[in-house]
């Protein structure tokens, strides 16, 4: 019947004007009584988060206000709660409260693009992953980063990001290291600041991650990690720090750990005295999944909310306050919080709508951040930017470099569109803790730059086979992978499955031998003696292999700086091991009830960072190690020249000093400053306080002015609970490179 009546409307466009005219005038009514009702007073835009937060949290029942606690669960990790239905399909989703015209929060994981478009049917970008941001050093670039996954979400339906990784890369084989920033807190913090300002730019609710010192993924939910005040607010909280302060994330994520003592989310120094109270934070925090262990403790502490499901906080806590052991004040400070954080990043007032993914643009934007995040670390002269008209033969040879490029994994892994590349189409959907490759391919990009060459690919499988394809080439380009992800650390910084050996190999048969990276940590190199150049591309995102090919054929010139250190062996790091987990403190694969044990509490191994504050450079200076590439550190196709540094005080110490680009290309350099602080504070030999990338003609000087923040000239007093900034004579040092820095300027500061 309905039917038949839709082909009569179709077939007689009469009498569908009709019926559309009528139905138009009827629309009012239809809508019915919920629409006469009047905007609820919090609806008024032009009223502050605060106050807005504050009228909602007046008129919520108790059983509302529980609601907004938790969330309602997620597939293989717990009990999922029926309410779960309207979830959008994201690692985490809290019920709305329509009464209130309050909205549900629904939240992806999103590192570097957004995660499950694949079990949702939808599609993302892969951006190049977040240590590849940072190797950008480029705030503009970091925003747009930020944006982008800010936009996708927003089109898939999400209103909160789980992004904003930036825990300190004091361990470079944590599994994660490719989901942070770094080793600097100053650059990771701006950096990470702006990916999220980025994010929340788009209305969609920021997050900064894992808050603390979650530094090694090896018994997570176990470890209880020593360090002392001083270092880690200098060091890991710094970031963090700097992150929020640059962005005012509406949200934080506490980490799995234990931080001296006490779980990262039921941690009062952490999230009370730290957090809330000296940096004024004024969003919502949020457990790492399965990371709450308590009601009483953790919500005293300053826990807000639990993810992925209401083990604590959902009746458990609503009997708690019924009983008075978590006072009432405190519960609407949770949810206060959390309110304000929606009216505060704008998901109230302008809610997503589902639409399609702008990919072209995201491919666009993947691109041009890929190509100033691939860094230059070798270069014999004469070597890159290969010339394709001069060039006759080159061979390919490994990492699948046929089909595509590899990804970080975990939670933070994208799915690639058709599935993993090295699989039948249709065949590669995404598994935890699988090696997932992005189909962006070397071979084609470089073939489509070298149309009249011969170039031939060989897997790398059998070493002395690739060595014989190099003999007969002009150059060959070997492509090696260390794959890592969330749950996992790696077992050395080698590369594995004899990459080392396939390397070493190739560059016998071949001296013009160019490696190329994909890792998510820095990797050893022993053979880089050997070998005519190498580029670290990272884990690249959808069009890693078009950007490596603009920068292999010069069409772009190469900027990016490390923004870790690349040791000469793992025995030169703070801790030559990774401390292991005892079995106790471990969960099992398959132990359908680890999220219980895990929730109940698994008991603590101990990791102690006696290094302190000296995380990667400021380790290998103060220890007097020789590294392979420095922090800082990343070659151009052209050569920079610095020269008359002033230094002037003031409340802001402001640097300037002039850059000259000496060579024939156009380029942009990062331009660093780094200070030495007076002997009497007893801090590493010197810290980075500032940058500034210069685009520069062949031939053009400018001037650079740098401002120095006084946080980052500042040592942590733990008597005083306060930062200072200790009166004395303070080098100000500039250059390419922490190890390259020619010009030096001592001031003294009162
Ligand atoms: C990770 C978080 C992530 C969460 C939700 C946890 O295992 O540590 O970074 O946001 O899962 O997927």
């Amino acid at each position: 019947m309905a039917m038949h009546r839709a082909r009569t409307l179709r077939t007689n466009p009469v009498l569908f004007i009709i019926v559309f005219l009528a139905a138009q005038s009827l629309a009012p009514a239809q809508t019915g009584p919920q629409d006469k009702t009047p905007p609820k007073p919090w609806m008024n835009a032009s009223l502050s988060p605060d106050e807005r937060a504050a009228m909602v949290v007046k008129e919520m029942t108790l059983d509302e206000k529980i609601s907004l606690l938790h969330g309602t669960g997620m597939r293989g990790l717990g009990p999922v709660s029926p309410l779960s239905v309207d979830s959008n399909g994201g690692a985490g989703y809290v019920v709305g409260i329509p009464r209130l015209a309050i909205p549900g929060i629904q939240m992806s994981d999103a590192a570097y693009g957004v995660r499950q478009s694949g079990e949702n049917g939808r599609y993302s970008t892969a951006l190049p992953d977040c240590l590849a941001g940072a190797a950008t050093w480029d705030l503009e670039a970091a925003h747009e980063y930020g944006a982008l996954i800010g936009r996708e979400l927003r089109a898939q339906g999400y209103n909160m990001s789980l992004g904003g990784g930036v825990n300190l890369a004091r361990e470079p084989r944590n599994g994660r290291t490719f989901e942070y920033m770094g080793e600097d807190p100053v650059l990771a913090g701006k950096m990470v600041g702006e990916v999220i300002k980025g994010v929340q730019a788009q209305h969609v609710i920021g997050d900064i991650k894992h808050y603390a010192l979650n530094d090694q993924e090896s018994g997570r939910n176990a470890v209880n990690v020593n360090m002392d005040k001083r270092s880690m607010r200098e060091s890991d909280l710094l970031a963090l720090e700097i992150g929020l302060r640059e962005s005012n994330s509406a949200a934080v994520m506490c980490s799995y750990n234990r931080v001296n003592g006490d779980y990262a989310c039921e941690n009062k120094y952490l999230l009370t005295d730290v957090l809330k109270k000296d940096w004024k934070f004024k969003g919502f925090v949020l457990s790492d999944w399965g990371g709450t262990h308590s009601v009483v403790k953790a919500s005293a502490a300053g826990l807000d909310h639990e993810e992925p499901a209401e083990i604590f906080y959902g009746d458990a806590f609503k009997k708690a306050v019924e009983s008075g052991k978590v006072p009432k004040s405190e519960l609407d400070d949770h949810v206060r919080r959390i309110l304000r954080a929606m009216f505060a990043a704008g998901v109230i007032d302008d809610p997503p709508e589902k639409s399609v993914v702008d990919v072209v643009g995201g491919l666009e934007i993947a691109q041009k951040i890929a190509e100033q995040s691939i860094v230059l670390l070798k270069n014999e002269p004469g070597q890159l930017p290969l010339d394709a008209s001069k060039l006759h033969s080159l061979a390919v040879i490994g990492a699948h470099s046929d089909v595509g490029m590899i990804s970080g994994g975990g939670s933070a892994q994208v799915d690639p569109p058709g599935g993993n590349a090295i699989l039948p189409p249709g065949q590669g959907r995404t598994k935890w803790q699988e090696k997932i490759w992005f189909p962006t391919s070397p071979l084609k990009a470089i073939k489509a730059k070298a149309p009249n060459a011969t170039i031939e690919y060989d897997p790398g499988t059998d070493p002395s086979a690739a060595a014989d394809l190099a003999k007969a080439a002009d150059v060959a380009i070997v492509f090696a992978y260390q794959w890592e992800s969330e749950g996992m650390d790696l077992e050395s910084l080698s590369l594995p499955e004899n990459q080392d050996a396939l390397i070493a190999k190739v560059a016998a048969a071949n001296p013009h031998t160019i490696v190329v990276l994909e890792t998510g940590s820095p990797v050893t190199m022993p053979w880089a003696g050997q070998v005519g150049s190498i580029l670290e591309a990272w884990y690249a995102g959808s069009r890693g292999a078009e950007a490596l090919a603009n920068l292999i054929f010069g069409e772009v010139n190469p900027s990016a700086k490390l923004p870790i250190t690349f040791p000469k062996s793992d025995a030169d790091l703070p801790h030559p091991n990774i401390v292991k987990p005892p079995v106790r403190s471990t969960s099992k694969d398959g132990d359908h009830d680890a999220w219980k044990r895990i929730a109940e509490g698994l008991p603590a191994f101990q990791v102690t960072y006696d290094e302190g504050v000296k995380v990667g450079y400021k380790w290998y200076d103060a220890e007097n190690k020789q590294v392979l590439f420095p922090f800082g550190y990343g070659l151009s196709y052209t050569s920079y020249q610095y020269s008359g540094l002033k230094v002037t005080p003031g409340n802001n110490v402001r640097l300037t000093f002039t850059v000259k680009n000496t060579g024939d290309r156009a380029g942009a350099e990062i331009a660093e400053v780094y200070a030495a602080l007076p002997a009497s504070v007893a801090e590493p030999p010197k810290r980075l306080v500032g940058w500034s990338k210069v685009r520069l003609n062949p031939g053009e000087s400018k001037e650079v002015s740098v401002e120095v923040d006084p946080l980052y000239l500042s040592v942590f007093n733990v008597d005083r609970d306060a930062w200072e900034l200790i009166p004395g004579d303070y080098a100000f040092l500039a250059g390419g490179s922490s190890q390259s820095l020619p010009l030096k300027e001592t001031t003294s500061l009162k």
